[in-house]
């Protein structure tokens, strides 16, 4: 039997032997396509060369991608671990033809795999074709049908609808009428007659759909029309762990060699053993325990791999966007081992060398992190278990409620409730309450959102034209070597952000660096002969420079000169070489563990972050600075290697990033020792940065540091704020000759006076107690004690509290005082005075107070209020006085 990562080869092998490239899968986190926050297809980082804005060549090539199906058009998240063969996070064969062959070439090799080589039985192998559109006017794919037929009997060639023969990759973008492929793999003598043709495509989970195959011939509008695409091209998905099932003859995706071996870790760790069961009811309603534990399983073990991989691919999880998906699949995951395998701590971390033992030979970057993967995993389960337990008794308080008013939808402001305080994503509230038979109300959930959405800030909504095509034609970048170039302007589509609108424009050849790798875009201008437009910022999407302009040139088709502004480029370039340095240096001072985890360059600051297990010390940062500020010194000119092959590149010792997406060509930059892949703006030379300055360390997330930096004239004026505020001190000081010696002897000087101070204090203080406790009266037999002092605050409680140690019983002591005109009444009784409630400080000094415009209270034998009225502090005292009496 083949193993799966024998399959895997195989695949490869077979497209390679065909005349196909084999290239590396992209990474599944996506950074420059505002579109798309992860890779769901395999065609995803083919988008431009489907459109046409890249060249095709090679024509014909092979992968194997990294896929995360959990938002947006492709989202298979609530159907994991409840069914046996739908994934989060799962690998993509795929064989790509660009402009090259098409339908029929597509079929022949899908069938000459499956049956040649794989030699699945021809008899369980079924196929669907598009039955056509009238809404959209395209006609059944007779011709994919006519080229199935070489290969099966008719009555294996199924029509399928637009919803799974018309495959699209968003709600806008490439598609096209699709094949899929569906086998059968029912046991011969449990088909019980029933023909597989009659059970594709429903829901089935023995006759299911392994591979897909797309004749890409449409890019869908954003009005939702179809345009044409300038070339035909094949794509095509094979779900890798299906197939995997299908050949090693197993029931379930998770049977396989794929997962069992992390499902047999989690029997070991919880004590729970998996039962291979496949519930029927869907979503956790009516299982049985053992299907519940069997959910658990698989859920953790699918969630395990989406999780793991995203941060090997440097997507951390947070609370927006592409990091609230990671933090929601692995939140999910923790609260199955909490709930049905009873896991009270951080569990989900510890499958992780099982995942990396299995999958890291196919995927280094998963073995190169793992540490810090598991550490980010671990301190994720730690912050979602403090809160877990407190929102699971309040959900089930929530549904015992709607039990008992025989309601079935739970509130949405408990839902945002869960959410807010507690950390429930909305996803895993309504899982909860479907496990229990309750839906959620997400409409109000929905407007609790927003309503703090808006009021922390404007939602930012943004709307994107379509393209408006001026001249067909690919993008050239020309930035490395030139700051002005004349262009023409390839196409332009109008954006509206929070209610103001600009344009997006596409030249064909532009010196403008658009935002990546952390480095800012550039800014500028684009001039014609008749005017001027601002070049605001220069964005970068599916690889090109996408230049952001308020207002569209009154002529579109003239030519432009398109110049960038170089002070800022310049100085942003400096500040990505120091970077650079930083990287070289932390790796020399902190270990190979610090790996980069994201950058920030501006033409006025730089910030860099790093993976490293505890505080970076003062005395490591400054280690760092003078590797850096060395390098610097040593001027190192930028030796650039342009479209260098990767493996060359990786010869040369380059440092490349987890995460990024690489061709097979590399830009590498070398500074003296510091090499790295990089496809950024540098400096000519590394003295042209100047000096370097660290002038921040935080956390930001478990196990990554970051670091704040200024270069260059940033630098030189941070050290010249810090001068100016040496010399300021020194002046407080009088000019000391030794900053340092003055301001000890300055602090010590303090510090005695400050206890002269207290002692001389503790003098007043015994002084007036004794005159206070010589002035009582007696009156019916109680101790009357009055006065107003000009002392402060914790003086005047010094003394009444020792004028109640003078008497032992029937004391009223109350005492105005006056420190720096705010006035103050402290009321002391003895204990005798407050028994069975017949005397209270705390309440007659609130009254009292009111004449000196304060208020305050206490307990009953001891009260303090202030005031703001010294005036009638006197009156004040009397008041109390008489009250007690
Ligand atoms: N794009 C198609 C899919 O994702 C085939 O690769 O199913």
């Amino acid at each position: 039997m083949m193993t799966a990562n024998e399959i895997r080869d195989s695949y490869k092998k077979f497209f390679e032997s065909k005349g196909h490239v084999i290239v590396p899968s992209a990474p599944m986190v996506i950074k420059d396509d505002p579109t798309l926050m992860f890779t769901n297809a395999g065609m995803n980082q083919w988008k431009d060369i489907i459109l046409g804005t890249k060249s095709p060549e090679p024509r014909r090539r092979t992968d194997s991608q990294k896929c995360l199906r959990v938002s947006g058009k492709h989202n298979d998240l609530e159907e994991v671990g409840h069914d046996t063969y739908h994934h989060t996070m799962f690998e993509m064969l795929g064989n790509w033809s660009f402009g090259d062959y098409f339908k029929e070439g597509a079929i022949d090799y899908a069938w000459e795999y499956l049956v040649d080589v794989l030699h699945l039985s021809e008899k369980d192998i079924y196929v669907t074709v598009f039955e056509g559109s009238k809404d959209e006017n395209i006609p059944r794919d007779d011709e994919a049908a006519k080229y199935w037929s070489k290969h099966l009997p008719k009555d294996h060639i199924i029509d399928g609808n637009k919803h799974d023969n018309f495959w699209e990759m968003g709600d806008t973008g490439p598609c096209g009428p699709c094949t899929e492929i569906h086998i059968d793999s029912r046991p011969l003598d449990k088909r019980n007659g029933v023909l597989g043709r009659d059970l594709v495509n429903k829901d089935d989970p023995q006759v299911i759909e392994i591979w897909n195959i797309v004749f890409m011939q449409f890019n869908r509008k954003s009005d939702g029309s179809l345009e044409p695409l300038a070339m035909n091209v094949i794509d095509t998905g094979m779900g890798f762990e299906r197939l995997v099932r299908m050949l090693q003859g197993k029931h379930s995706n998770y049977d396989t060699d794929i997962f069992q071996p992390i499902i047999k870790r989690i029997e070991a760790l919880s004590n729970y053993k998996y039962g291979f069961t496949s519930p029927t009811g869907k979503d956790g309603e009516c299982l049985t325990d053992q299907e519940k534990i069997d959910v658990a399983m698989r859920v953790i073990a699918d969630h395990l791999r989406a999780v793991a991989f995203s941060i090997a691919d440097g997507q951390l999880p947070s609370n927006a966007k592409a990091g609230y998906v990671i933090r929601r699949i692995l939140r999910r995951g923790v609260r199955y081992a909490y709930t049905f395998l009873n896991q009270r701590e951080a569990f989900m971390y510890k499958l992780l060398p099982t995942l990396v033992s299995e999958m890291g030979a196919a995927y280094p970057e998963l073995s190169a992190q793992e540490e810090l993967i598991g550490r980010v995993i671990k301190e994720e389960e730690d912050s979602f278990l403090r809160t877990l337990e407190k929102g699971i008794t309040l959900l089930n308080g929530a549904m015992d409620e709607l039990k008992a008013h025989g309601q079935s939808c739970l509130d949405g402001k408990e839902a945002f409730r869960l959410f807010d305080t507690y950390g429930f994503p909305l996803d895993l509230t309504e899982l909860i309450c479907r496990e229990n038979g309750y839906t959620v109300d997400e409409k109000q959930f929905d407007m609790e959102m927003s309503q703090q959405k808006a009021r922390a800030r404007n939602a930012a909504v943004t709307e994107n034209g379509d393209w408006m095509i001026v001249r067909q034609g690919e993008q050239t970048f020309v930035g490395y070597d030139y700051t002005e170039y004349e262009c023409r302007i390839l196409r332009y589509r109008k954006v509206t952000q929070k209610k103001h609108s600009f344009y997006e424009v596409v030249l064909d050849n532009t010196p403008f660096y658009g935002e990546m790798g952390g480095q800012v875009g550039d800014q500028g201008v684009l001039v014609s002969e008749q005017e001027t437009v601002n070049v605001l910022d220069t964005k970068r999407e599916n690889n090109q420079s996408i230049h952001i302009i308020e207002e569209l040139p009154k002529n579109v088709e003239a030519s432009f000169m398109a110049c960038v502004d170089t002070d800022k480029r310049e100085a942003s370039a400096a500040n990505h070489t120091a970077t650079h340095l930083l990287d070289y240096a932390l790796k020399e001072v902190l270990g190979e563990h610090a790996e980069q985890k994201g950058s920030y360059v501006s033409p006025t600051t730089l910030r860099f972050d790093v993976s490293h297990f505890q505080k970076i010390t003062e005395e490591e940062l400054r280690k760092v600075e003078r590797i850096v500020n060395g390098l610097i010194r040593a001027d190192y000119s930028c030796d650039e290697h342009r479209d260098t092959p990767i493996e060359e590149a990786k010869k040369m010792g380059a440092v490349a990033l987890f995460g990024e997406k690489y061709g097979d060509k590399v830009r590498v930059v070398r500074f003296g020792p510091s090499c790295e892949f990089c496809g950024g703006i540098h400096a000519k030379s590394t003295g042209s940065i100047g000096f370097f300055k660290i002038v921040g360390e935080s956390s930001v997330a478990a196990g990554v540091r970051r670091i704040e930096a200024l270069t260059g004239a940033n630098s030189e004026e941070a050290i010249y704020t810090q001068e100016d505020t040496l010399r300021d001190l020194k002046q407080m000081l009088n000019n000391p000759k030794d900053l340092k010696v003055a301001l000890k002897k300055y602090i010590e000087e303090h510090e005695a006076m400050k206890k002269d101070m207290e002692s001389l204090r503790k003098q007043g203080v015994a002084r007036h107690a004794k005159t206070l406790i010589e002035s009582a009266k007696e009156v019916d037999g109680v101790h009357i004690v009055k006065a107003v002092l000009e002392v402060d605050s914790s003086s005047a409680k010094d003394i009444v509290f020792k004028v109640r140690e003078a008497f032992d019983s029937k004391l009223i002591c109350v005492l105005g005082s006056v420190s720096g005109n705010r006035p103050q009444i402290s009321v002391m009784l003895s204990d005798d005075m407050v028994k069975e409630g017949k005397k209270n400080a705390g309440k007659v000094i609130r009254e009292a107070a009111q004449l000196i415009k304060g208020g305050g209270g206490g307990q009953a034998h001891y009260a303090q209020a202030g005031g703001k009225d010294a005036s009638n502090i006197d009156a004040a005292v009397d008041k109390a006085v008489e009250l007690l009496k």
